[in-house]
């Protein structure tokens, strides 16, 4: 079957649409670009689809970089120019009933390769790497958008583990200025565990409740972490996210706030720079690096409960804040600063805020993906 694209959807998957008007999800096309496709899973409007030929391809396809299956970096059959431009759509679009104003982009990995000081792996049949898409087959090739000493640990743990194909296990991973900090779920012996933590360049290996080594490492100046821990996928993106950050906080200096999803205190040290005070709340808030209030509670049951400053900072997961701010709806905030992942629901998170947009940056985080991070100031809709 042939098919035009002529979108991306959220996702990242192209988009088009089948001569009796069935949408169809392409991963690995590029809009523009007309395809041979074969179904893979059909429902009644829609269905997903895989390429078997390109009939006209896109001139912004390159080839990719390492394995185009891997589901780790959906976009690296792009070139960087066109994936950059089509992140601003994906906001722009997700935004377009908000009237978003003209937003500021910036590129923050320093190259599209060994950006990534942060991993999840999988370990299975011998492998270490990446699900393939849509699969639970593993990519076992070494991973070149992870930075050096990550790519090193990887074919180390795959060594390892390469004779041993029962294994199966998770493997999170942080770069810190000490090293690697390795956090392990799973079944795994003694012997291997002790094996991990002597990989050069591990600083520290957690299973459960047993710690070989540090147990968290410092990245981004002052901030502790675990790999269990959030952070940023790689170091120039949050440089940037907290540039953002700061400009926001100094249009609003002098004033309480709230920040809510704060981490390890990776923003708050921003927004402490400038405020009169910050209350940080967190389900996990972690180690801070400064003296700021600390609450440890679930964010939409402490706005629930508590009075609400005319400042509040959201960083919400993925998933968004639907239950804060339909709560903060009825609240008397004046200005809110949400830095989002996710597009979507940022738009619906705004909406239920009753909020417009006074400022809005997107920072490409993370090339070869369509993943990227919004901050976006919002006030009151007048
Ligand atoms: C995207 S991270 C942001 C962390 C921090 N602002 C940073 O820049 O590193 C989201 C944070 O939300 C926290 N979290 C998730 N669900 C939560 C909830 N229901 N209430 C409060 N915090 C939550 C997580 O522990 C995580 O630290």
């Amino acid at each position: 079957m042939q098919v035009k694209l002529t979108d991306f959807s959220p996702d990242g998957r192209a988009v088009g649409r089948t001569s009796d008007g069935k949408v169809v999800f392409v991963p690995g096309g590029i809009p523009g670009e007309v395809v041979h496709i074969t179904p893979v899973k059909q429902k009644k409007s829609w269905m997903s689809a895989k390429i078997d030929a390109i009939h006209e391809p896109s001139s912004s396809r390159i080839s990719p970089i390492c394995n185009p299956e891997c589901g780790g970096c959906s976009w690296q059959h792009i070139d960087y120019d066109y994936q950059l431009v089509s992140k601003v759509g994906l906001l722009l679009h997700s935004l377009r009933e908000l009237n978003p104003p003209v937003i500021s982009v910036s590129r923050a990995a320093e190259a599209a390769v060994a950006w990534r000081r942060r991993v999840r792996w999988h370990v299975f049949g011998g492998r270490v790497g990446n699900r393939k898409g849509r699969s639970h087959e593993i990519e076992g090739g070494v991973c070149v958008q992870t930075e050096p000493p990550l790519q090193k640990l990887q074919a180390e743990l795959t060594r390892l583990v390469a004779s041993r194909g029962t294994i199966k296990m998770d493997v999170s991973a942080v770069r810190g200025a000490e090293g690697i900090h390795v956090v392990i779920e799973g079944k795994i012996s003694n012997r291997l565990l002790r094996d991990i933590s002597r990989i050069q360049g591990v600083a520290g290996v957690q299973h459960g409740e047993k710690v070989l080594g540090a147990k968290s490492v410092t990245i981004d100046d002052d901030c502790q972490i675990s790999a269990s821990n959030f952070a940023q996928a790689s170091t120039a993106g949050n440089r940037k996210i907290r540039e953002q950050v700061t400009l926001a906080a100094s249009r609003l200096a002098g004033e309480e706030m709230l920040e809510l999803f704060c981490g390890n205190g990776n923003l708050t040290r921003d927004l402490a720079a400038h405020a009169e005070s910050v209350i940080a709340v967190d389900t996990s808030p972690g180690r801070h690096p400064g003296d700021w209030k600390v609450v440890t509670a679930d964010a939409a049951a402490y706005v629930e409960s508590h009075k609400i400053p005319k400042v509040v900072v959201l960083d919400p997961p993925r998933i968004g804040a639907k239950e804060v701010c339909s709560t903060l709806a009825d609240k008397p905030w004046e200005r809110i600063l949400y830095v989002s992942c996710d597009p979507m629901t940022l738009a619906r998170d705004i909406t239920l805020l009753g909020a417009e947009i006074e400022y809005l940056s997107l920072i490409d985080t993370m090339p070869n993906t369509p993943h990227f991070e919004s901050v976006a100031l919002l006030r009151r809709r007048t």
